[in-house]
């Protein structure tokens, strides 16, 4: 194990009205400690992702995983689907996933229109899962689909949506620039003025 230093600073998102402590403590970070994920924890985050509300209770959503000390082959072979700028903070996150949605409903078949919708709802919670037993999963877009469901044998029918890394959040020393800096940057989010309308759009709450 060569566990970086130092734990990173707070990362606790300075909300603008009380929020719960879990939401509030969530975040994406690049840097991880190199420890692995025990299998239970692994089941653990699923297990939150299950419970996700979804459309007619279709539960569209799949995640490919890949553990770095244990599928290192999977792991690099979905490695080599991020992006350049991603897959060089993600090449020692202990572990990677590929959220994959069902586009069709299983019961008749017809497109789901909101299996991305219902995937990103199950990643939250995982993500959110994850944040209480001290990990932080950092979701991407930043990858290439068509490769990923070569390397990992996604069926047709089946869309890659995001990729995810998960770990424990590491020293940001142990990132390069600019991801070092990017690390301990402020949070920063739209105020609720702009995306909350009362009554119609536009009318500021
Ligand atoms: C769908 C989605 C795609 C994202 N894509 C990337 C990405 O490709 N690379 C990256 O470094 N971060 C990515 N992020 C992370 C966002 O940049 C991050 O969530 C945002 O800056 C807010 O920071 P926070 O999650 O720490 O609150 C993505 C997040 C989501 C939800």
């Amino acid at each position: 194990m060569t566990d970086a230093p130092a734990a990173p600073s707070d990362r606790t998102a300075p909300a603008a009205y009380p929020i719960a402590p879990l939401i509030a403590s969530r975040w994406s970070p690049r840097s991880f400690l190199d420890r692995e994920v025990p299998e239970e924890a692994l089941k653990r985050l699923l297990e939150a992702a299950r419970w996700a509300p979804s459309c007619y209770n279709a539960q569209p959503w799949h995640y490919v995983i890949a553990r770095r000390h244990r599928e290192p082959e999977a792991f690099a072979a979905l490695l080599d689907c991020l992006s350049t700028g991603n897959r060089s903070w993600c090449a020692l996150a202990p572990v990677l996933m590929i959220a994959v949605a069902r586009t069709d409903f299983p019961q008749n078949g017809s497109p789901n229109r909101h299996a991305w919708y219902d995937t990103g709802a199950a990643s939250a919670l995982l993500a959110l899962q994850a944040a209480a037993m001290g990990l932080q999963a950092h979701q991407m877009a930043g990858f290439d689909p068509g490769k990923a469901r070569e390397a990992l044998a996604i069926p047709e029918g089946y869309d890659p949506v995001t990729a995810i890394a998960l770990g424990q959040p590491g020293s940001p020393d142990a990132l390069a620039e600019p991801y070092r800096t990017r690390e301990t940057s402020p949070r920063i989010r739209r105020p609720i003025e702009e995306f909350g309308f009362l009554g119609r759009w536009g009318e500021v709450f």
